[in-house]
């Protein structure tokens, strides 16, 4: 038997052999289209290569391309389980010439792999032309194919448009007869739409390029887009025409059957069906970055999993049943779809979380539902209200709701749940205007109604094509466009931007018109609005004009994000080394994560010694040399307190949270092989520790009472820095002669000696002082005033300090006496005196002072009876002074 692994190969090989590059499928989310939801073609990725906008060093190419079309133009959630041949996933195999080979070169190549390669019956086969097509059909009978099998088709089926706009063509189709064994006629007939002609090939023949207004050009280069079902081949070459009897997804219905214990071809065949299908798009969704929500891509993944959650309810599975099916999708697809092996603890661990919560209402809103049918009529419609209240209370899509109706012919009146769930909008705008958000925010609410959230990819992508929803100008009004020179605010349906919050700031970078890319605009900044649903860049329009509508590249500037990114990731591992290092009762306060320099405060009463900083720094380092990968998973924030994750004290978690872990706590203290941060986080990180470079404290300080604040860099910034302190080191070592080991021992070894040195130098002053000697005035014999011995002095060299103990000395060697000392300390005068205690009722130190002082041009001075001292401008009047003391003493 052919796998379908098998088939794969095959195609993906047979072109190779012909000169096709094989090119990676590209992700499900489209990066370079901005009105698709999901990629749903082969082409999506080449898109730009067909219109001649971009070109790449190959000219053919193949891929095995994953689809999802669930939500938006391409929709068949609803069939699928019921039918044959309807996926939420599948993939196309193709074939691609970029202005390379055409029609000639491309229809044999399709015949021989179909007929050759595949070996398949060419009797059963059947192609289509597009009715104007004369060439296609002509190749084809050169290639073999009888004139009778050859079918002009006139309507849009062979004309294969991606969308509204964009690349275009006539095609060529192959058709597989299965037999008279199932009902259905050619294409073309009134049959067709029977299940036994069935479509297996497309080949587009990309000729012209279809504008918004209609008109077509026709493209320079003429290439070819063509795309196989390999659910539909993989049916044919294993004998059937079913889809779900094929060996993948038999295998995946299998596992469904064996965890939930039933029969595969039972009553709850179509519940296996819905699961198998179910579980391969929900699964790549995850990982290819799509997380569950309420908005968007996310709601359409949430309701493709719930409904599968239903199916599995259905079939009796009491535990959450679809991340235990993941082992056997991750056996049959990992090999050729490495990113599901990568994603596979994320895709369980999503699948297992939106299935515990969702069981919790699933029973009681089935239960309503079932109480609301008993009161229907048969034919009846389910009303409106009842769908929205299903949905508002207890989570069920609408399409759950039509589905579970489906299997007793009932349907719901959807104008009634539009009704009401627009009532449900108005309330909530009413409860908006009164939460006291700045007036200007009603344009950002009105925007978030009308069009919904915006989409943030930024966590896989730094670039990617957006559609403008939204302009306003810097008044806060709504506007058409915003031409050069004009600054306002650019609102699309994704964006690669980071809208500031959680301490990281906003992006910057370009936003440029598809159409023409010299019209752009400067991205300042990004923000978030209308409660966190919207983000809107702030830009100056630098050239052109912006307008409403137009498609346009988003990109961040990378070098400032990859930045911002290293400090974040930093921050964590910092908090970290923070409690390691002071205890548990450090808890985050606030932070900033900009480009060039990172914040954090945290709650800690003292401030760090230097050997508290020197660990943190230390261990932090040690974190981004272990280079380990970082990790990020969405659980519940009961579940992620379970882990220990670290959360902000009083902030409000919404059902679920994004956590990132990173770090394995075997460099420091920690336990050996645990996660060493784990922090609730809706931030941008780096990939690997390593990425962050290097990480250098540069303050800590107080920030508020019992809070510390601490300021570091990373990267280029911390090199600069922690070389910075290297090259001070350096130059010390120099200066001392001495190996970096010795440097503290000979600083210490040089105070010690300097203290020591400016002791003895302050004695040898005093002595010198006292005993005369160079530079000091002559120190005069004590003179007779008035009966006292009074000893007047004029110094230099020593210092006000110096001249108590030097009174002192004086006053003992003259026994009873009076002392006035004037010294020249660098233009200015310090003045004592003296008066030994005998004394005390005749003269007064503080009188004496005052008079000298008085004459030296000073104020005051001050001391006891025995001790005074005081100030004057300069010792130019030593003289009078003197003069003046002596005058006291004589009374
Ligand atoms: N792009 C073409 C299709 O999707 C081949 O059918």
């Amino acid at each position: 038997m052919r796998t379908l692994n098998d088939i794969r190969s095959t195609f993906l090989g047979y072109f190779a052999k012909n000169g096709h590059e094989v090119v990676d499928s590209s992700p499900l989310v489209p990066r370079n289209d901005p009105t698709l939801m999901f990629a749903n073609s082969g082409m999506v990725q080449f898109k730009n290569l067909f219109t001649g906008v971009e070109t790449r060093d190959y000219k053919r190419a193949t891929t095995a391309q994953k689809c999802v079309r669930a939500g938006g133009k391409h929709n068949d959630l609803d069939n699928v389980g019921y039918t044959a041949r309807h996926h939420t996933f599948f993939e196309m195999l193709g074939n691609f010439s970029f202005g390379d080979y055409f029609k000639s070169d491309a229809i044999p190549f399709a015949w021989e792999l179909v007929t050759k390669e595949f070996g398949i019956d060419k009797s059963r086969l059947y192609v289509t032309v597009y009715h104007t097509d004369d060439e296609a059909a002509e190749i084809w009978k050169k290639t073999g194919v009888p004139e009778d099998r050859i079918i002009r088709i006139a309507t849009n089926d062979n004309f294969w448009m991606m969308g509204p706009t964009g690349p275009c063509g006539p095609c060529t189709e192959i058709f597989y007869d299965h037999g008279d064994k199932y009902w259905g006629g050619p294409p073309g007939s009134p049959e067709e739409d029977g299940d036994r002609f069935v479509e297996i090939w497309n080949l587009v023949f990309m000729q012209y390029e279809q504008f918004e207004d209609g008109t077509r050009r026709e493209l320079e280069a003429q290439s070819i887009d063509t795309g196989m079902g390999i659910e539909r081949v993989a049916a044919l070459l294993q004998g059937t025409n079913d889809n779900y009897a094929t060996d993948l997804i038999r295998s995946l219905i299998e596992a469904s059957a064996d965890a939930t214990s039933t029969d595969p071809d039972g009553p709850g065949k179509t519940h296996h069906r819905v699961i198998a299908d179910h579980l391969r798009s929900t699964s790549f969704l995850l990982a290819d970055g799509v997380m569950p929500s309420n908005d968007g891509r996310g709601y359409v993944l949430r309701r493709i999993m719930r409904r599968a959650m239903r199916h599995a309810h259905l079939l009796g599975a009491k535990d959450p049943l679809m991340h235990r099916l993941v082992p056997a999708l991750v056996r049959q697809m990992g090999a050729a779809y490495p990113e599901l092996v990568r994603a596979q603890p994320l895709i369980e661990e999503t699948l297992k979380l939106e299935e515990t919560r969702f069981k919790q209402t699933l029973d009681r809103g089935l239960k309503l539902l079932d109480d609301e049918v008993l009161l229907l009529g048969q034919g009846k419609e389910l009303p409106g209200e009842a769908a929205f209240k299903l949905y508002d209370t207890y989570g069920f899509p609408l399409d759950l709701t039509q589905d579970a109706l489906r299997e007793k012919g009932l349907t719901v009146d959807t104008s009634g749940f539009d009704v009401a769930m627009a009532e449900q909008k108005a309330k909530a705008r009413a409860a908006w205007a009164g939460s006291g958000e700045a007036a200007d925010a009603t344009v950002w609410y009105d925007l978030y109604e009308a069009d919904g959230a915006t989409d943030f990819l930024g966590y896989d992508t730094e670039t990617a094509e957006g559609q403008v929803v939204a302009l306003v100008d810097d008044k806060m009004n709504q506007v058409d466009a915003l031409t050069a020179g004009a600054t306002g605010y650019i609102v699309t349906n994704q964006t690669p931007f980071y809208a500031e919050s959680g301490g990281q700031v906003g992006d910057t970078g370009w936003i440029r018109r598809l159409q023409d890319e010299d019209d752009y605009a400067e991205v300042t900044d990004t923000q978030k609005m209308a409660g966190g649903k919207l983000s809107i860049h702030k830009v100056n329009v630098v050239h052109g004009t912006i307008t409403a509508g137009d498609a346009v590249a988003l990109e961040v500037d990378h070098h400032r994000r990859s930045m911002i990114r290293a400090n974040h990731s930093a921050t964590h591992l910092l908090h970290e080394a923070l409690r390691e290092t002071l205890g548990d009762h450090v808890a985050q306060r606030g932070s900033l994560n900009a480009p060039d320099r990172l914040r954090f405060d945290f709650s800690h009463a003292k401030a760090m010694s230097k050997d508290e900083l020197r660990q943190v720094e230390r261990d932090v380092n040690a974190y981004i040399r272990q280079n380990s990968a970082v990790m990020t998973r969405i659980m519940t924030p009961d579940d992620a307190r379970a882990i220990g994750a670290q959360a902000l004290f009083g902030e409000k978690y919404g059902d679920e949270v994004r956590v990132v872990s990173m770090g394995r706590a075997d460099t420091g203290k920690g336990t050996d092989g645990k996660t060493y941060s784990i922090e609730l986080c809706g931030g941008t990180h780096v990939e690997r520790t390593g990425d962050i470079g290097a990480f250098a404290l540069t303050s800590e300080s107080a920030s508020s009472a019992g809070v510390r604040r601490i300021e570091a860099l990373t990267g280029a910034a911390a090199m600069t820095e922690l070389r910075g302190r290297d090259e001070r080191l350096s130059e010390i070592e120099g200066l001392l002669k001495v190996g970096r080991d010795e440097v503290a021992e000979r600083v210490k070894a040089l105070m010690d000696e300097r203290k020591a040195l400016s002791n003895e130098v302050a004695q040898l002053r005093r002595e010198l002082a006292m005993f005369g000697g160079a530079g000091q005035g002559a120190p005069a014999e004590a003179r007779d005033v008035n009966g006292v011995k009074f000893h007047a002095q004029v110094l230099s060299g020593v210092s006000g300090k110096d001249l108590p103990a030097l009174i002192d000395e004086h006053k003992s060697r003259l026994g009873s006496g009076a002392v006035l000392l004037i010294a020249d300390t660098g233009g200015k005068a310090a003045v004592a005196a003296g008066v030994t205690a005998d004394l005390a009722d005749k003269v007064s130190a503080v009188d004496l002072v005052r008079a000298a002082v008085g004459e030296l041009g000073g104020k005051g001075g001050g001391g006891r009876p025995d001790m005074a001292q005081g100030g004057g401008a300069s010792t130019e009047n030593a003289d009078a002074a003197i003069k003046a003391a002596e005058t006291v003493i004589g009374g």
